[in-house]
């Protein structure tokens, strides 16, 4: 279920997330547990989609003596959940980033073709910035390319955006259900996230 034939796909195969993705996707789990898990998952896959910052160095003085010391450089990563799912990964993400400004875009699923309908979008006006695009669930990839797309088309080069759940995802699963959900997956997590199913 996990092996990954995909070159750009980044799994992030650490126990801790495998553990408490089991946990995710079993239909027990309810939601303050399910917000829980899926803010804790990001921030483990935060961790590893930060690896590549650039970094800088400063002075400071600790109580004992002068020295150089790393800091990251520049300006901070921009967060943008695809709502509402993704919202519950940008949680987790901000606690890792905390001054990083935060970008929406809503998009539902057309039900009968499962393309995405945007119907809100709100970006940081400084794009000259990496971008992380968080959204749990990456089925048909329609959502994806559709906000991946978006950014491109506010001046965002793809070199600057990173997808959460598709270029570092927990797992990569076996297939889509004819409702274009993944299986095994998670089933709508929007739904299991804010309790409105
Ligand atoms: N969105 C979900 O919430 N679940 C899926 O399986 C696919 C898309």
């Amino acid at each position: 279920m996990s092996e990954n034939p995909f070159p750009n796909l980044h799994l992030v195969d650490h126990p801790l997330v495998q553990h408490k993705l089991s946990f995710l996707r079993d239909k027990t789990t309810q939601t303050p547990l399910f917000r829980a898990l899926l803010r804790e998952i990001a921030l483990l896959i935060g961790y590893e989609i930060t690896r590549g910052l650039p970094m800088d160095s400063t002075s400071i003085e600790t109580p004992l003596t002068a020295m150089e010391t790393p800091i990251l450089r520049g300006r901070k990563p921009a967060i943008v959940p695809i709502l509402r799912a993704g919202l519950g990964m940008a949680e987790g993400l901000a606690e890792l980033l905390p001054t990083a400004p935060l970008g929406h875009i809503g998009l539902y699923r057309d039900p009968k073709t499962h393309r995405p309908v945007e119907y809100y979008v709100r970006l940081p006006a400084d794009t000259n910035r990496l971008f992380i695009l968080v959204d749990p669930m990456l089925a048909t990839g329609y959502s994806a390319s559709y906000a991946v797309d978006l950014l491109n088309r506010n001046g965002i080069d793809d070199g600057n955006v990173r997808f959460m759940a598709m270029v570092w995802a927990a797992s990569l699963d076996e297939c889509l259900n004819e409702k274009a959900y993944i299986v095994p997956g998670l089933g709508d997590a929007g739904d299991r996230l804010f309790g409105t199913d």
